[in-house]
C-alpha cells in the first residue's frame, strides 16, 4: 500500500462513518410515518425498461438516445427538483423564495451545474425526464454535456456538475415529502461523489460497481471495499474519442461501444439489459465520433499564432501532435497524434488517478463483456500498468477548462506558467477569460473562512478547488518552463486556434 493510499483512508472512513449516522437518522424519522410505500414516480418501470422491447428507430441518433433514454433507476422526480431551494443557506434560500418560478429554476440548474433543456427550460440536458412520472434520471450528459459562457457545446464536458451537493440536497428534500431514497442516495454514503465541483469520483464508481460482476457481467453479492483511492477527475472531450486508440487518463482501455456502458452497471441493469442495449450504445458511439472540436468564437492574432505554431512543433508536437488551424496555409498538411504515454516521473502531475488501479482491476475490465472478453485490447501492450498518462489531443482546447486530468489548472495561462498556478480557486457560475483561455476565476492561498472565520458551508467549499488536497495538486507539466515570455505569449494565441 503506497502512502497516497494510506492518507486519502481516514477521511474516507471518517465520511462514512458520519453518513451513516445521517441515514441511520433519516432512516428514523422516515419510520414515523406509515412509510415505504414507493412515491408513483418510484414505482413506475423506468423509461428504459418500456423501451427495451420496442422497436428501435436505426435513425435514432445517438444525442437523441442521450437525450431521452433513462439507462439507469430514476434519482429523483420533479416536485423534489422544485423544492430543492428550500435546503439553501440563507442569502441564496430567501432569494428563491422571492423568484418567479421560472427564476427560481434557473436558480436552481446553476447551483448544481446544470444546463437548462432547448426545448423546456424547466428541464435540464443532464437528466431524462419521463413524459408520464416526472421522475427525473442522471445520464451520460450530467458529466459529458457543458457549456462555455452559458453556450452548451456538445461533447464538452460539464465542469459545472455539482453531483455531491446535489445529492446531499435531494436526500434533505425526500426526507421532508416522506419519499424513499434512490440508488445514488444509498450509493454515495460508501462512496464520495465528488469533493469539487466540475469533477467527480468516476474512476472509483466504475471499481466498485465492477465488484459485483462477473466477466459475463452477471450479478454476484460480494461485501463492500473500503480500500478504494477515492479522487476527482475531469471528464474528457468527446471530439477527442476519433482521435484516441486508447481511452482515460492512463489510456489503459481499448476504445468500443461497450466500454461506453460502463456506467450503467447499478444491480437492476443485470446482463440482458446491457445486451438489449447494445445497439443503442453503437449509435451514441458513431455519433460521439462524429463530434467536431468547437472553434474558438472571438478575435485571434494570426500573426502571433504563426510564431506560436512553429514553437509548439518544436517543444510540444511530439507528445501532443500536429494540427492544421483554420486560416492557417498549412491546410494540407496531415494532423498526428501519436498517443503517448509519457512517463509519470516525466510529466510530474498527480499520481494519485495512476496509483488508484491495480493491473488486476483495468485486466479484469478488458477481461469482461466490456472488453470482448479481452480481444479488444490484445493489441495493446503493457496497458495493465500504464507508466504515466497520456499527452492528449488538444483540439478546441480553448473550451475545456480546466486543465489536467485532475481539473486542478483553471486557464492555459497558467498551464504554460506552472510557478503561478494558484492553491485556491473559485470560478464565476459561467465566466470565460479570454486573455488568459480559461474559466474566469478568483485566486487565493487557501481556503477561504466565513465571516466569522467558521469552516464554509459544504456546498460552498466544493465551489472551491483546492490544490492541497489528495489527488488536487496542480504541479507538474512543467514543459512550458523552457519558453521564455514572449514564446509563451505565442503559444497561447496558437492554443486558441487548434
Ligand atoms: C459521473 C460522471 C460521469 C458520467 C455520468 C459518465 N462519465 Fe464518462 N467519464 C467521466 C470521467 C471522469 C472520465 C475520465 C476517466 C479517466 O480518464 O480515468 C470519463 C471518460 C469517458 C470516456 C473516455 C474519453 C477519453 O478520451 O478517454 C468516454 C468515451 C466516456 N466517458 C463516455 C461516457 C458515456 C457513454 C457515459 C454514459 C453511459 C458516461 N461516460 C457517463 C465521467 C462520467
Ligand atoms: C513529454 C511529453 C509532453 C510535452 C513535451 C508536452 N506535453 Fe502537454 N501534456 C502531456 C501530458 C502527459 C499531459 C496530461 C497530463 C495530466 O493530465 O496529468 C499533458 C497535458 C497538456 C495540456 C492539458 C490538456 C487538458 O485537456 O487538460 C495542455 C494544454 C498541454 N499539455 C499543452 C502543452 C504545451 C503547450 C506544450 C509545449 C510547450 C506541451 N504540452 C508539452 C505531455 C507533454
Amino acid at each position: 500500500m503506497n502512502a497516497s493510499r494510506v492518507e486519502s483512508r481516514l477521511p474516507v472512513l471518517r465520511r462514512f462513518v458520519a453518513r451513516v449516522v445521517f441515514v441511520v437518522c433519516a432512516g428514523l424519522l422516515l419510520s414515523e410515518t406509515p412509510r415505504a410505500k414507493l412515491s408513483a414516480a418510484e414505482r413506475a418501470p423506468s423509461a428504459a425498461d418500456a423501451r427495451a422491447d420496442a422497436p428501435q428507430s436505426p435513425t435514432a441518433s445517438g444525442l437523441s438516445l442521450l437525450l431521452t433514454q433513462a439507462y439507469l433507476p430514476p434519482d429523483f422526480d420533479q416536485q423534489v427538483f422544485e423544492d430543492l431551494w428550500t435546503t439553501w443557506e440563507e442569502p441564496a434560500r430567501s432569494r428563491a423564495e422571492q423568484a418567479a418560478l421560472p427564476e427560481r429554476r434557473r436558480m436552481t440548474m446553476e447551483r448544481y451545474g446544470l444546463t437548462p433543456h432547448p426545448d423546456d427550460p424547466s428541464k435540464s440536458m443532464q437528466y431524462v425526464v419521463d413524459p408520464s412520472s416526472g421522475a427525473w434520471t442522471m445520464s451520460c450528459l450530467a458529466c459529458h454535456q457543458g457549456q462555455v459562457e452559458g453556450r452548451a457545446i456538445p461533447g464538452l464536458p460539464n465542469s459545472n456538475y455539482a453531483l455531491e451537493t446535489l445529492t446531499e440536497e435531494v436526500r434533505l428534500v425526500k426526507v421532508k415529502q416522506r419519499k424513499p431514497f434512490g440508488h445514488m442516495d444509498m450509493g454515495s454514503l460508501f462512496l464520495p461523489l465528488g469533493t469539487t465541483n466540475g469533477t467527480t469520483n468516476a474512476v472509483m464508481f466504475g471499481v466498485a460497481l465492477m465488484r459485483h460482476r462477473d466477466p459475463d457481467l452477471s450479478i454476484v453479492q460480494r461485501p463492500p471495499r473500503f480500500d478504494l483511492v477515492h479522487h476527482d477527475m475531469d471528464a474528457p472531450a468527446w471530439w477527442h474519442y476519433k482521435k484516441r486508440r486508447s481511452l482515460y487518463a492512463d489510456g489503459f482501455a481499448a476504445k468500443g461501444h461497450r466500454i461506453l456502458m460502463q456506467f450503467l452497471l447499478v444491480k437492476e441493469n443485470g446482463p440482458e439489459k446491457f445486451h438489449a442495449w447494445e445497439d443503442e450504445f453503437r449509435d451514441i458511439e458513431r455519433w460521439i465520433e462524429s463530434l467536431e472540436a468547437p472553434r474558438w468564437p472571438y478575435a485571434v492574432n494570426m500573426q502571433l499564432a504563426g510564431k506560436g505554431r512553429l514553437i509548439f512543433q518544436q517543444h510540444c508536437a511530439d507528445c501532443h501532435g500536429t494540427y492544421h488551424a483554420a486560416g492557417s496555409d498549412d491546410g494540407a498538411a496531415k494532423e498526428t497524434y501519436p498517443d503517448r504515454i509519457v512517463d509519470i516521473a516525466e510529466v510530474g502531475t498527480d499520481r494519485v488517478r495512476l496509483d488508484s488501479l491495480t493491473a488486476k482491476e483495468r485486466g479484469d475490465l478488458s477481461k469482461s463483456w466490456f472488453g470482448h472478453l479481452g480481444e479488444d485490447a490484445a493489441s495493446m501492450k503493457d496497458r495493465e500498468s500504464p507508466a504515466g498518462y497520456v499527452a492528449p489531443p488538444l483540439d478546441g482546447v480553448w473550451a475545456t477548462a480546466p486543465y489536467l486530468h485532475n481539473g486542478s489548472v483553471p486557464t492555459l495561462w497558467h498551464l504554460l506558467h506552472p510557478a503561478e498556478r494558484p492553491a485556491v480557486w473559485k470560478r464565476t457560475p459561467t465566466g470565460y477569460d479570454q486573455a488568459r483561455v480559461g474559466l474566469e476565476v478568483a485566486e487565493m492561498e487557501k481556503m477561504p473562512t466565513g465571516p466569522g472565520q467558521e469552516k464554509l458551508s459544504s456546498a460552498e467549499r466544493r465551489r472551491h478547488f483546492d490544490t492541497s488536497k489528495p489527488g488536487k495538486s496542480a504541479k507538474g507539466h512543467d514543459f512550458p518552463d523552457v519558453l521564455d515570455e514572449e514564446e509563451k505569449t505565442a503559444v497561447l494565441e496558437y492554443l486558441k486556434t487548434l
